[in-house]
């Protein structure tokens, strides 16, 4: 099973998460939403969100945190923000803490993405399916 999960306030990740989604076969969940947390083990684990003041979104840590690291065999990580890259290192560090094994590549957008990134990031996901 691969699952894809994310946070979004003005959705810029969410565009990246849903064109993941869509790539292999399934829909993004939002970390807030009621079916966020993880029905079975997922095989990959996308999981993506963007930089708020150098921060992620507490929504986003606190789902990180309350992952079942026995339900993901991998996780692959995916951001948007305005300029840093941060918020990759920051989710990243978040799973290592956990145990989860984490794909060293990333997808990363500059603020909103263009039809041609997010064809990009289906063929990244499609790589990991
Ligand atoms: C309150 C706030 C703080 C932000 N802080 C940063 C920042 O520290 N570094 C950065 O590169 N981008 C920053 N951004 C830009 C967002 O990371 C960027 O717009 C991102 O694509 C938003 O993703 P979303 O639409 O999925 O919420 C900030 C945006 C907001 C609204």
């Amino acid at each position: 099973m691969i699952a894809v999960r994310y946070y979004s306030r003005s959705g810029n990740t969410k565009l990246v998460a849903d064109a993941i989604a869509a790539a292999v076969g399934t829909q993004a969940v939002s970390v807030d939403a009621s079916n966020a947390a993880l029905a079975e083990t997922a095989d990959v684990l996308f999981i993506g969100g963007a930089l708020y003041a150098y921060g992620l979104d507490g929504k986003l840590k606190s789902y990180l945190e309350s992952l079942d690291a026995s339900k993901v065999k991998k996780a692959v990580v995916f951001s948007t923000s305005w300029l840093s890259r941060h918020a990759l290192d920051l989710i990243k560090k978040e799973l290592s803490a956990k145990s989860i094994s984490v794909e060293s590549e990333t997808f990363y957008v500059k603020n909103r993405a263009s039809e041609a990134q997010l064809q990009e990031a289906a063929a990244f996901a499609k790589k990991f399916a």
